[in-house]
């Protein structure tokens, strides 16, 4: 910390040229009263007085202040949370923190930092956090470690640190969290680390670090809860290293924008042996062969990601998995779903196959010993089956998730889920959904609760498709052409009287019948949005206490007064893109919307189309004076009969002077 005459001089000129770049008259926001203020990005060079001294988190992101002294801070004696991100702080001296006894964390991510002084952090007893990514560290020395005992965090990402030697007074006593992601760390000594022996359950983060070596063994005896290599060129290396090692998750994959390094081999896997993990990732890395005693070493996983692993197939005699729960293998090429080898996680509870690249059939039975499997998704895997699914998915009788949105066709017969009675959540969104018979295909499903059906072009099949969804408390049919509106009569719905939230958007409803939606009297939340309705009817609902109605995009051009006042207190609804009359004849609306605008959502999209003077303008704005008309008959016709009586007595003197003279 020698630098300082020069640092002086630096901090002269500094103060200096940013008095030129001050932008003023903007005020914090607070958040919560006395305790939470946001000054981000204020142009603000020091704390602004009016800050109450019982602030406890400040976000101070993004001004000047250069340099931290004793004064900076010293008001504000209960702050807990200090952001400082890219403040520009280049110095920060002894006591910075010193008046500031509760502070737990800061963030100081992006300042480049020239000194730090052995002091900088005494005051905070109990700092828990402390950020220090992008702040040009090059070594662990250049922070001063005396007053940080009580570290659970500590963030060195994206620095210029080469070598994790840890000072002999490294706080490791309640250590959870170091992160040295996108550092220049090649080597790994067992000297460096031996200091982390003393910590426990740690999340170690040296992701994005070109790591060459590490000394055998290395970080044997250390119990993590995490480790993450992520993005290492060459597992092997890594491996060796951790030989001995106990961690929970084992973080060794690589990313999509990265080369997927060398070729995984047999024997590399081999070095998983003496590892104890519970979870392994080895997303974007390639397979050199695959054969049964490739998974050797991992039996003991109860999670294993292999998603994007070029992989066509698991092979038939692999060894089993018992205790494997997850299984990711998205992203990859299988050709038959039987490829997976499914037999040899007999324990599987979640199985993601999303986004296959190959059309992937899904053949018979192929996840038949699959008993406990609970979560399948399936989804944008091309799938596409003339007789879907009892074959399929026969055994599955645990399952209660499942996803196969975005794929091409599934043609339903009979009772589609015969073995998966227990679903709950079923998602075919966007893929083509044909029935056959007109006998529900789902009426075995009295547990579902949440069914997906957008644009899978159900149409008039939605007549019988919803049989024996008693349970079913959500719905979603955005998508689906139901242009001739007699569709949804009010047999429909009655299959479903649980449902709760409705959607059916950009159906190209023409109307809706009266009775359509009488049987849901637990309805809460209807989108109608993106049809081609000409009215809002609100007497189409039988329940309006807290109901919420999109009826935005449709052609509603009046809206009677009957229709909003049984809107109840807590109602909300949009009408937002509507060809609404600011006339006249829609005075109910206008007058009913001014004093109800907390029931509006986006009143801002909410406007005028006629008459075209008032074309665009917000509906809240429109001033319109409407006469009332009895009083304005009974005016004009006191007038008329005024007239007339004038006249009449006019004419009678006129007569009468005429006739005098005779
Ligand atoms: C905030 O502090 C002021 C002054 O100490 C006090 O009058 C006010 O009641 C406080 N507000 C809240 C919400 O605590
Ligand atoms: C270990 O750390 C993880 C993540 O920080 C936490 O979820 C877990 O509860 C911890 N386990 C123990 C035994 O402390
Ligand atoms: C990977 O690392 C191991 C040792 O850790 C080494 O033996 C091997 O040659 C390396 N592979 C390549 C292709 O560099
Ligand atoms: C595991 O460790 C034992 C002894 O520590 C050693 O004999 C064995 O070769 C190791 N296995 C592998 C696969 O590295
Ligand atoms: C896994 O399945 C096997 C048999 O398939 C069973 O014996 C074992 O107890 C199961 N293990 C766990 C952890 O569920
Ligand atoms: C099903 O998968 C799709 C795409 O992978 C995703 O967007 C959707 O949220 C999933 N559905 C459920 C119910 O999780
Ligand atoms: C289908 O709808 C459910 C429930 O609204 C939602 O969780 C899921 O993400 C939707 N799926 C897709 C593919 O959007
Ligand atoms: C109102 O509905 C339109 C159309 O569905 C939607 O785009 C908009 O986000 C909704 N407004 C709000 C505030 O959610
Ligand atoms: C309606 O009156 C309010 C206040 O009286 C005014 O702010 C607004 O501009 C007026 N609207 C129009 C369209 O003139």
């Amino acid at each position: 910390m020698a630098c300082c005459t020069y640092c002086w001089v630096l901090m002269g000129l500094l103060g200096i040229s940013c008095e030129v770049t001050r932008t003023v008259d903007k005020m914090c926001i607070e958040f919560i009263a006395n305790r939470s203020y946001s000054c981000e990005d204020l142009g603000l060079e020091q704390i602004p007085e009016y800050l109450p001294f019982t602030t406890e988190v400040l976000d101070f992101s993004f001004n000047f202040l250069y340099a931290l002294q004793s004064p900076t801070f010293s008001k504000l004696e209960d702050l807990v949370s200090l952001d400082l991100t890219r403040c520009q702080i280049n110095w920060i001296y002894g006591g910075a923190f010193q008046s500031n006894s509760h502070l737990e964390t800061i963030v100081l991510t992006g300042n480049l930092l020239l000194f730090l002084a052995d002091e900088a952090f005494t005051g905070p007893s109990h700092l828990k956090h402390l950020d220090l990514t992008q702040t040009g560290l090059t070594s662990l020395e250049f922070i001063p470690m005396q007053d940080l005992g009580k570290l659970e965090t500590l963030i060195l990402g994206s620095n210029h640190i080469q070598s994790i030697q840890f000072p002999p007074d490294f706080p490791t006593k309640n250590l959870k969290y170091l992160d040295f992601q996108m550092n220049i760390i090649q080597k790994i000594s067992a000297n460096d680390i031996a200091i982390l022996k003393k910590t426990s359950n740690l999340t170690l983060i040296l992701k994005g670090n070109n790591i060459a070596v590490i000394e055998d063994r290395a970080f044997s005896s250390i119990f993590f809860y995490s480790l993450n290599f992520g993005g290492c060129i060459n597992i092997s290396v890594i491996l060796d290293g951790l030989q001995g090692a106990e961690t929970v998750v084992l973080w060794l994959g690589s990313f999509e924008d990265m080369a997927h390094g060398i070729d995984i081999s047999v024997l590399m896997l081999q070095g998983i042996c003496n590892i104890s993990a519970h979870e392994l990732n080895l997303q974007y890395h390639h397979f050199s062969q695959i054969s049964a005693g490739t998974f050797q070493c991992l039996t003991k996983l109860q999670k294993l990601d292999l998603t994007h692993t070029f992989l066509k197939m698991l092979p038939p005699d692999i060894v089993s998995m018992n205790v494997l729960k997850e299984l990711h293998l998205s992203k990859n090429d299988f050709m038959l779903l039987c490829d997976i080898s499914s037999a040899a996680f007999p324990n599987l509870t979640h199985l993601f196959i999303r986004d296959n690249s190959e059309k992937l059939n899904l053949g018979s039975g192929c996840l038949e010993t699959l008993s406990k499997l609970q979560y399948l998704d399936l989804s944008n895997s091309q799938v596409q089956s003339s007789d879907c699914c009892n074959q399929e998915l026969r055994g599955l009788s645990s399952l209660r998730h499942l996803n196969l949105s975005y794929n091409r066709q599934l043609l339903l017969h009979n009772i589609a889920f015969e073995e998966c009675a227990n679903l709950v959540i079923l998602d075919l969104a966007f893929t083509q959904v044909t029935t056959s018979e007109p006998e529900g295909p789902f009426r075995n499903l009295h547990l579902l609760q949440s069914l997906n059906l957008s644009y899978c072009q159900i149409g008039s099949s939605i007549q019988y498709i919803l049989q024996g969804l008693e349970s079913l408390n959500v719905l979603n049919l955005r998508g689906n052409n139901f242009e001739s509106g007699t569709m949804l009569n009010d047999n429909v719905f009655r299959q479903t009287p649980n449902l709760e939230v409705l959607i059916l958007s950009s159906c190209k409803l023409p109307g809706i019948q009266t009775k359509a939606f009488y049987a849901l009297r637990k309805l809460k939340h209807v989108d109608l949005s993106y049809n081609n309705l000409i009215a809002f009817s609100s007497d189409i609902f039988s329940n309006l206490r807290s109901i919420y109605l999109n009826f935005a995009n449709n052609k509603i051009r009046i809206i009677p007064r009957d229709m909003l006042t049984s809107l109840s207190g807590k109602s909300v609804i949009n009408l937002s893109y509507n060809p609404l009359e600011c006339t006249c004849s829609n005075i109910e609306l206008l007058t009913w919307y001014k004093q109800n605008i907390d029931k509006i959502e986006d009143s801002d999209k909410t406007t005028c189309s006629e008459p075209k003077s008032l074309a665009g303008i917000k509906l809240f704005f429109v001033n319109l004076s409407c006469g009332h008309h009895t009083a304005q008959i009974i005016l004009i016709t006191l007038v008329v009969i005024a007239v007339i009586a004038a006249s009449l007595i006019l004419i009678t003197r006129f007569l009468k002077r005429k006739y005098q003279h005779i």
